[in-house]
């Protein structure tokens, strides 16, 4: 990619954050001054189990070229076992998309717990680099919507 291309391109990243870990470590990331880009859109959920995997499918019909899941840490979660559901139904629709064509890297599942604004800052730093040099996402895409 030339680095006009990589000028112009401004990836679309969705972040499913759980509300009781990972959207207050993005709290204290943002209350810390740590930086990650604008890029990144958060949705809280009340937990990451909540996610269906539906709703990452429809992100990447929608446009968006990476989307991550983050939740309490294994073990953490404010209902107990929400997030070994969540662990459970993301590896099935990984391994899907990769199926599809969509590659590993536009997808990811991070742990994030309220104390760790530092790797809140740092994961999404690293996922908007790894969808950087991934380019925009050609799969799934609805054609209505863009631009
Ligand atoms: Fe955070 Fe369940 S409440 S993963």
């Amino acid at each position: 990619m030339s680095i006009e291309a990589k000028n112009e391109f401004k990836p679309k990243i969705v972040a499913f954050c759980c509300n009781w870990c990972s959207y207050a470590g993005a709290d204290l990331a943002g209350s810390s001054r740590l930086t990650y880009p604008a890029d990144v859109k958060i949705i809280r959920v009340p937990c990451s189990c909540r996610v269906n995997p539906m709703f990452i499918l429809r992100a990447f019909e929608k446009g968006a070229d990476g989307v991550i899941l983050c939740g309490c840490h294994p073990g953490d979660c404010h209902y107990s076992t929400g997030n070994y559901y969540a662990r459970r139904r993301m590896t099935l629709l990984f391994s899907m998309l990769d199926y599809l064509g969509v590659e590993n890297g536009r997808t990811r599942v991070e742990w994030v717990s309220a104390a760790e604004g530092v790797k809140f800052s740092q994961t999404m730093n690293e996922f908007v680099e790894k969808i950087y040099s991934l380019g925009e996402n050609v799969r799934l895409g609805d054609l209505r919507c863009r631009n």
